[in-house]
């Protein structure tokens, strides 16, 4: 695996003299403060088959819920803590004594408890003086050590935190037995640089693991955590696909990402599993993953542009930082109106067709602008599309073979007016017009096209397949044709279905006109 401390100057001197911990703990709240993502809610189902699968991903703590907030919820805790996971199973308390006690109920291996510090919810929300939240956090600690249960402390709202007060707060938890502090960032207000400065105060204060949950309002969540393992942090808390309140908290696929492949931190993640994993949760809490999202993003490895593909193709690493694979992920070569030769080239290659053994240089350039003009219709050209274009153009036959050839097409149809369709063909260097009327603008221009083309020739089938979904779909038609004693059936592909017909058509009639002559 690349790891760019190692290989790029730059960082590693950066990173020069810090105590980054070789190891970093990964504990997901997917199922707590994820799923306090507004609009998600899980059923105890859906919560087991995710800590299943985080277990398997090799999180080290899975937080699988705040088990006073319902019933059901504690029925997801205590199943969940029943499957024997790897992972430590954690619950979140306030630092109440009902709250606590739910969650021993539960059988949680870890209690996360919490109690605001910050002047504003010390004033507005608890309405107590720091001495009594001082007091409130030692009872609860006390309470759940005598239980025998570890114990995580948060100080909410830390980063808004008088600094001398929080660790004078953190130092009680310590000396009360809390196994491990976590330094909240509850709404995200932390830059990286005070992000560091805070957890390395606390280090000099602090002699138990410290961890950080840090939200992403300012979308700095990511780089805020990292920061922290800058300064020492032994873990962090993380959510799938970046989920939790409001913005969201630090994408574990982000931060694990980074850790492994720029600071070469170890972690316990199966890497190649967070593209399922991500799928998984995005299936069950209904919150789409934006396609330009960083690691499980649809678009993190997809190339259109010409320059990317090729340099892609060439060698991955020019315009890809990790491979794919890495992740659980596919390299994408996206075809579209910023799509190059090469990349065209090579995603026929994938489709079982190479250029000067399947078609010659000529229907290439066709196919390259038949793909772009798509693209240019603002469309994504998918592995059909191409396979549609491919059989149009190898279908056709060559130019100089070609007898008809459409020279002008229009057509005029709306309620009250009867589709009339209006056709200019060249035949043998001669222009031939006609227009015809129809039940329908197809029905209308394949009149005109015979029209012109006269009576020996008709049209015995028609048939058209949408191949993608989309009012821009590209249409295939297949027809069938009969005249001069023969039977041709022929296609074409077009995002215009009246063009596709008369193309279809006007093929056939080639087809037969050109046997005919021979
Ligand atoms: O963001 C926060 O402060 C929390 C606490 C419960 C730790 O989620
Ligand atoms: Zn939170």
């Amino acid at each position: 695996m690349i790891i760019y401390r190692e290989e790029n100057e730059i960082i590693k001197k950066a990173l020069e003299n810090l105590n980054i911990p070789k190891r970093v703990y990964i504990f997901d709240t997917t199922l707590r403060d994820g799923e306090q993502t507004p609009g998600v809610s899980l059923t105890p189902e859906e919560k087991i088959e995710i800590a299943i699968k985080l277990d398997e991903l090799g999180v080290d703590v899975i937080e699988a819920g705040f088990p006073v907030s319902s019933l059901g919820e504690q029925e997801a805790i205590k199943k969940i803590c029943s499957l024997n996971l790897d992972a430590e199973i954690c619950g979140l308390a306030r630092a109440v004594k009902k709250d606590i006690d739910v969650a021993i109920d539960c059988g949680v291996d870890r209690i996360h408890t919490f109690i605001a510090t910050s002047p504003l919810h010390r004033k507005y929300k608890l309405k107590k003086s720091k001495e009594e939240i001082i007091d409130i956090a030692v009872e609860a600690i006390e309470y759940i050590k005598e239980h025998g249960i570890k114990v995580e402390f948060s100080a909410e709202d830390a980063t808004r935190t008088e600094l001398d007060y929080l660790i004078e707060v953190y130092k009680k938890a310590v000396e009360t037995g809390a196994d491990i502090i976590n330094v909240p960032d509850t709404v995200g207000v932390m830059i990286p640089r005070a992000m560091y400065y805070l957890i390395n105060e606390l280090k000099k204060e602090i002699k138990v693991p410290i961890s950080v949950h840090c939200h992403n309002d300012f979308g700095l969540a990511v780089a805020n955590s990292l920061a922290a393992v800058e300064a020492g942090a032994e873990q962090v808390h993380c959510t799938i696909n970046g989920l939790g309140e409001r913005g969201g908290n630090a994408a574990l696929e982000e931060v694990v990402m980074s850790l492994m492949s720029i600071y070469g931190v170890k972690t316990n993640i199966k890497t190649q599993k967070l593209y399922d994993i991500s799928q998984l949760v995005s299936k069950y809490t209904e919150i789409k993953v934006q396609p330009n999202k960083a690691i499980v993003g649809e678009n993190a490895f997809a190339h259109e542009s010409g320059i990317h593909a090729h340099g892609v193709l060439a060698h991955a690493l020019t315009y890809e930082p990790i491979p794919p694979e890495l992740v659980g992920q596919k390299r994408k070569i996206i075809l579209g109106k910023h799509t190059g030769t090469h990349a065209i080239e090579a995603k026929l290659k994938e489709l079982g067709i190479e250029v000067g053994r399947d078609i010659n240089k000529e229907q290439f350039e066709e196919i390259v602008k038949r793909i772009k003009s798509l693209g240019d219709k603002g469309k994504r050209v998918t592995d059909r599309d191409v396979e549609a274009i491919v059989e149009d153009v190898v279908g056709k036959l060559a130019k100089k073979d070609r007898v008809v050839e459409l020279e002008q097409i229009a057509v005029m149809t709306g309620n009250k007016v009867i589709p009339t369709a209006s056709v200019a063909l060249k035949i043998e260097e001669e222009i031939k017009k006609s227009s015809a009327i129809g039940v329908g603008p197809v029905d209308a221009a394949v009149k005109a096209v015979q029209k012109a083309i006269g009576e020996k020739i008709k049209l015995k089938e028609y048939h058209i397949n949408a191949i993608t979904g989309g009012t821009d779909a590209l249409a295939e038609v297949i027809v069938t044709l009969e005249g001069y004693g023969r039977e041709i059936t022929t296609k074409a592909a077009s995002e215009d279905i009246v063009r596709a017909s008369v193309e279809a058509v006007i093929d056939g009639i080639n087809k037969i006109l050109v046997k005919k002559e021979k």
